[in-house]
């Protein structure tokens, strides 16, 4: 397949960027040909034949550079098969999931114009002591759910990369 597909992701402590490197390894192994680069360095989507975006929930929100990213390319966004992920629960109980892919929902409905063809919440990583200001701050309040929250970091691998099969299954469907 020669169509060019981009993986593109915003992170603050790495490990979107490592699942964005997992997702694009698939896709390159099932013939997918791909770029892959930070959100912030993307300065036009030309050429790319689709578009695979990723990136952390914060405090409830995602990531502050997926929103520029979706302002910034909006109008290229609406012209080529989006694949949507975000990080967010940090471990792999099924209310927390639920939380975490509310509070997206709750952040994409300012963007009525955003038909990703698929979208997909994955556990993230969590490491007290990597964390820097404010962060650290947040994880010292008694009142913040990640107080003394242990470090874990259970991501679903295996999910992760059956998604990006089904993407590159999608791709497979708007070249041919
Ligand atoms: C300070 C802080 C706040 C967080 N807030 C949320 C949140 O509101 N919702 C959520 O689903 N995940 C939240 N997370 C979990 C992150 O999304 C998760 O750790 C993710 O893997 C971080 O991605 P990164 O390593 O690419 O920066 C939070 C993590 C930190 C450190």
């Amino acid at each position: 397949m020669s169509a060019l597909t981009l993986v593109t992701y915003a992170t603050r402590y790495g490990s979107t960027h490592e699942v964005a490197e997992a997702i694009a390894a698939t896709l390159q192994k099932s013939d997918v040909v791909v770029e892959i680069q930070p959100m912030q360095e993307v300065r036009s989507l030309e050429g790319y034949h689709a578009v695979v975006m990723g990136a952390p929930i914060f405090i409830g929100k995602w990531h502050k550079e997926a929103h520029r990213f979706l302002a910034r390319h909006q109008e290229s966004l609406t012209q080529r098969p989006l694949a949507l992920f975000a990080l967010g629960p940090t471990s792999r109980d099924a209310q927390e999931m639920e939380g975490s892919r509310a509070q997206l929902d709750r952040d994409l409905e300012k963007y009525p114009w955003l038909k990703p063809a698929t979208q997909a919440m994955f556990v993230g990583k969590y490491d007290p002591a990597a964390l820097r200001f404010p962060d650290n701050l947040l994880a010292i309040l008694p009142a913040s759910p990640l107080h003394n929250m242990p470090a874990r970091d259970e991501r679903d691998w295996e999910a992760i990369r059956a998604w990006a099969l089904s993407i590159a299954d999608m791709m497979k469907e708007t070249i041919a």
